[in-house]
């Protein structure tokens, strides 16, 4: 038996931060690129019902604001945002890939060649700083134009056009990246079910039925872009990515510690299919009860077996809590998942609870679990930051945050032997929040001068919490 469980971070440990092309890139139809699921959700109080899928928005309207189109606009300011990325020691870079900068309507036979040479320009920016680039390939992202036509995920050809952008984009840059996430925060697709996945419902459909197709599809188009990552450069590493965080039952009583595990089953579903390669009972129990057929090809069981991921990422901003018992009331919000105030907890300014054990707890239920390397590729606290003239912050919340987590990390790793590959904090520099649309939610280490309303000027400044994990990144983690 070997004895060699790491005392701190490992040697080689990713140290990084983490964006999504929908959420900072802007530009949103320069260089060819095509509408985008995210340039139609609006900002204000039209932006839920749009990404639940409950309010159709296909174009967009003069009334509404629509944060994407500008975003920080990383298209223009890439070169200076990775610049501050290297200056703080960045060992990686998550950012995601827009699909409809490459294939603008999705269904294209050629790919959008401006589009390509964005992203070859940025894995190159980040290669001169040694930054290795992690890229996740669609983050809340679908050609609008497949929307319209085929109704996104709800339709099997999806599978085909995710399957050809792979192709494109692993033989285009397999010398540049290694690290690839296939879809961002996969669960989000029961919840989120426009972002995570491009759908629209019609009035009395079965939402559920049509969700759990869609993540077949999703499933499916995952297991293929593994094996063709693989054949084109066995060096590949294909993760899955969750938004994770472990269901807390609200007292010991039973019947609420099973509604606590039936919770976590509901997003553990998509990673025991992406990582053991089979659907589980429970599952298949499941769609029984709700009356869901699957459609599935011969083929998919033995493509779903033989193409797991190599490893597991995901998000972690907050604990979950639940009851069995209806009158326990008290509920707060975090992540797109409601979920009952814990007394035990604070809360950010958002209602999301702050738990850094919780981030342990999370860490050893997924390795338990699946026995495979972990990645967090999202952590982090969305404040309201006050700049003073010159662009500085003082945010001690946030290095407080963080260094928590780091901390929680540090024991999962060194107390409990758990395999962790790296870390990516959220929204390194500050970008538009997903699930509000605002700019005022912040988690950057990099503060840039922009409103919710789209005024300001863009300038980049380096916070408070910069310069700290600069020093996070020089001593592996020693000094927090
Ligand atoms: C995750 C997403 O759900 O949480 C990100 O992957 C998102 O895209 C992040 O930005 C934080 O959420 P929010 O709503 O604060 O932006």
């Amino acid at each position: 038996m070997s004895n060699d469980i790491a005392k701190g971070f490992p040697k080689g440990f990713l140290w990084g931060g983490a964006t999504a092309a929908n959420q900072c890139e802007g530009g949103y139809l320069e260089g060819n690129k095509g509408l985008s699921t995210v340039d139609v959700v609006p900002a204000g109080k039209d932006r839920f019902p749009v990404l639940k899928g409950e309010m159709k928005m296909l174009e967009c309207d003069s009334e509404h604001f629509y944060p994407s189109h500008e975003a920080i606009d990383f298209y223009h300011h890439y070169k200076e945002d990775i610049a501050l990325l290297g200056e703080m020691g960045f060992k990686t870079f998550r950012l995601s890939l827009s699909w409809a900068r490459i294939f603008p309507n999705g269904d294209d036979t050629e790919p959008n060649e401006e589009g390509l040479k964005f992203y070859d320009d940025i894995f190159d920016e980040c290669l001169k700083y040694g930054i290795e680039p992690l890229v996740t390939i669609t983050h809340f992202d679908v050609p609008m134009h497949l929307v319209k036509t085929i109704g996104s995920w709800r339709s099997r050809k999806m599978v085909d056009y995710y399957e050809r952008l792979c192709e494109v984009i692993f033989n285009r840059y397999k010398d540049k990246v290694k690290y690839w996430l296939t879809f961002n925060e996969i669960n989000m697709l029961l919840h989120l079910p426009f972002i995570g996945a491009g759908l629209v419902f019609e009035d009395g459909e079965n939402q559920e039925a049509v969700k759990y197709q869609a993540a077949h599809h999703q499933l499916v188009a995952s297991a293929k872009a593994t094996k063709i990552a693989h054949r084109i450069n066995p060096e590949f590493k294909i993760g899955c990515m969750l938004a994770a965080a472990n269901t807390y039952p609200f007292t010991c009583a039973p019947e609420d510690v099973w509604k606590s595990m039936e919770k976590d089953r509901e997003n553990y579903f998509f990673i025991d299919v992406q990582s053991r390669g089979e659907y589980p009972n429970y599952a298949k129990k499941m769609f029984e009860r709700l009356n869901i057929k699957l459609a599935m090809e011969d083929e998919d069981e033995e493509l779903l077996k033989n193409n797991t991921v190599d490893f597991i990422s995901f998000s972690y901003y907050a604990s979950r809590l639940t009851s069995a018992d209806p009158n326990v009331k008290a509920e707060t919000s975090g992540n797109a998942f409601k979920t009952l105030r814990n007394p035990h907890l604070k809360a950010s300014e958002w209602g999301w609870q702050i738990d850094p054990l919780g981030l342990r707890i999370t860490m050893n239920s997924l390795y338990d679990r699946y026995q495979k390397p972990l990645f967090i590729v999202e952590n982090g606290l969305g404040a309201v930051d006050i700049p003073d003239e010159n662009g500085y912050v003082e945010d001690d919340y946030r290095i407080e945050y963080l260094r928590k987590h780091i901390k929680a990390m540090k024991d999962a790793i060194s107390i409990d032997g758990v395999e962790l590959w790296g870390y990516t904090t959220w929204g390194c520099i500050d970008l538009v929040s997903a699930g509000t649309g605002e700019m005022k939610k912040r988690y950057g280490f990099i503060y840039v001068d922009k409103d919710n309303e789209g005024n300001g000027t863009l300038k980049r400044s380096r916070k408070k919490s910069f310069y700290w994990y600069k020093k996070v990144i020089e001593t592996n983690g020693e000094v927090l």
